[in-house]
């Protein structure tokens, strides 16, 4: 069973940042200055794990019960960032090693106040973009209705919203890819962490209607504000927690990656829910060709029939000819057809939307694989150091039929039942002596490649606009 490896989709950069750097010994990393300012591998090198569970031992009746071990730290240090707890608007200023250094604190010490500094950056970085996001998602969505023009009542489930907009953290800027790798590979260690980051919510009876999104988005956003509150509360609180998030050294960077802003990124994944559920309230569902690609098949000349509409000169970017999506790596081409009217051409609408709200990986691909699962609502999964985000996308997939033995009995798919109108013969604007079967805008099933008596068929979408047959 496959599911999304969300965390690598959205993070490309994430192995490259790996620099093929010799390991530095404790000597490179005992004046931070004379090297790469803050250098994650000196973690290791400086062995502050271990430097962390010692502090904490010799500490233990130090602060006050209920002081936090964050807290405790910073105040023993007293270097002036005690405010660097919590979700707060305080001033904490980012501990500088010469400062350090001239009042004879040692460099274990600075990576430890370091990095309590830099996981206050990040959360509350992140603390903000999710709030920043509730009126960026009031955009976004408003486009997407717009362009998909749902019926009025479309809607989804709060918990839904939460799930989707929770699975925007793996698709942060890469700058932030590390440190969100070690937060995910930290979570095994620190459950009590992943049930806030990705909190399974109580929304669940509530309802969004789409197109009166604000209200609906500031209740999800506030409530994973909260969440990540907690989050960070339960970093900061022990040591062993504290070094399940930062004992890879990620942390160690500087400057710590900006993502207040980032609001657009973190919500890839509720735009990829937002529009599977639009084009399912429009009757469109994904049809594939499997072993198919669809332009190789309009080049090559076997669907002699059809000159397959705007596929002729190969793909963009985005695997993208007119109406498809070729998924090289599974050898599938995909599209959409719509179910209330299959003339129908999905070809801008997807342009659009793929231009900027999700990718045709996570939208057909993604459904094909919540399809597999027998999934309906978004879930997400913590993996041994990956995000696994199953069903941002349901749609209905449908599966062409490509037999041509199977041409008479009329299987549209193998999957699915016909869509309405699909397959009459003989349709409007048929020309004398052609012969001509009605197939939706963007078909791709078995007669293709059929021929009778010799002669390819020509293809109509509904009654009468003959499409031209290839030359
Ligand atoms: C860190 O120190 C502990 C205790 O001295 C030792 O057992 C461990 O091997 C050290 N780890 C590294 C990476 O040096
Ligand atoms: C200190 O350590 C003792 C023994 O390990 C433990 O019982 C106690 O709860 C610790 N106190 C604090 C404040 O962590
Ligand atoms: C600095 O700290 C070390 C050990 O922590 C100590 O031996 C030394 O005397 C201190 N130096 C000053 C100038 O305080
Ligand atoms: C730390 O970041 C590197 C990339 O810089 C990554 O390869 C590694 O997996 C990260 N560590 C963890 C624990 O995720
Ligand atoms: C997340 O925050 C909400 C809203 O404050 C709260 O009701 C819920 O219990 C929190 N989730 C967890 C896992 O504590
Ligand atoms: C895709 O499938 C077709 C039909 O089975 C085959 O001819 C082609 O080699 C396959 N392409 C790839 C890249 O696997
Ligand atoms: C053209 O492509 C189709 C689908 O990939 C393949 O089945 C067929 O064998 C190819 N035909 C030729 C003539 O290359
Ligand atoms: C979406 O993308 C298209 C094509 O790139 C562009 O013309 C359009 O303005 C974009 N729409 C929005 C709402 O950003
Ligand atoms: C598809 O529709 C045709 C009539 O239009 C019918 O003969 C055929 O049985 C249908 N096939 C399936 C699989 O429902």
């Amino acid at each position: 069973m496959q599911s999304h490896s969300l965390l690598l989709m959205g993070l490309p950069l994430f192995q490259s940042l790996t620099s093929v750097q010799a390991q530095p010994q404790p000597s490179d990393c005992s004046d931070p200055a004379g090297i790469v300012p803050l250098n994650p591998q000196c973690w290791t090198a400086l062995n502050i794990s271990q430097h962390i569970l010692d502090w904490s031992a010799t500490h233990n009746t130090t602060c006050q019960s209920g002081i936090s071990f964050a807290s405790c730290f910073l105040r023993v240090l007293d270097m002036g960032q005690e405010d660097c707890v919590g979700i707060t608007s305080n001033t904490c200023p980012t501990p500088s090693w010469i400062q350090f250094k001239k009042n004879n604190i040692s460099v274990e010490d600075f990576y430890v106040a370091y990095n309590v500094y830099s996981v206050y950056t990040f959360f509350n970085g992140y603390y903000t973009a999710i709030g920043n996001a509730r009126s960026a998602a009031t955009d976004s969505i408003g486009a997407i209705v717009a362009l998909l023009d749902p019926p009025k009542n479309t809607n989804g489930l709060l918990n839904d919203l939460l799930t989707a907009l929770s699975v925007g953290l793996s698709f942060l800027a890469s700058d932030a890819g590390p440190l969100v790798g070690a937060i995910v590979t930290g979570l095994r260690q620190a459950p009590g962490v992943a049930k806030f980051l990705f909190p399974v919510g109580t929304l669940d009876t509530q309802v969004a209607q789409f197109d009166q999104i604000a209200n609906s988005m500031g209740t999800v956003t506030t409530y994973l504000q909260h969440n990540v509150t907690q989050a960070l509360a339960a970093i900061q609180q022990d040591a062993q927690t504290f070094l399940a998030i930062t004992g890879s050294g990620n942390f160690s960077v500087t400057p710590v990656p900006t993502i207040s802003d980032q609001s657009d990124s973190i919500l890839t994944a509720l735009n990829t829910y937002i529009i599977s559920q639009c084009l399912q309230a429009n009757n469109w569902v994904v049809a594939r060709a499997i072993d198919t690609d669809v332009n190789e098949l309009q080049a090559n000349g076997s669907a002699a029939g059809w000159d397959i509409p705007n596929c002729g000169n190969g793909y963009d970017g985005n695997s993208l000819c007119g109406a498809y999506y070729f998924n090289k790596a599974i050898n599938v081409s995909f599209t959409l057809t719509n179910n209330g009217d299959v003339s129908n051409d999905p070809t801008s609408a997807m342009d659009q939307l793929f231009a900027n709200w999700t990718t045709p990986d996570q939208l057909f691909n993604g459904a094909a694989q919540c399809q597999v699962q027998g999934g309906s609502a978004p879930v997400v999964t913590t993996g041994a150091s990956d995000l696994d985000a199953s069903c941002l996308s349901n749609l209905k997939v449908c599966t062409w039929d490509l037999d041509p033995s199977h041409i008479g009995v009329d299987y549209e798919f193998i999957d699915c039942s016909n869509q309405s109108g699909v397959y009459v013969d003989g349709c409007k604007g048929c020309p004398d002596g052609d012969i001509c079967v009605n197939v939706p805008y963007s078909y791709i099933g078995n007669y293709l490649t059929y021929t009778a008596w010799g002669l390819p068929y020509d293809f109509c979408i509904k009654d009468g606009n003959i499409i031209e047959p290839g030359s």
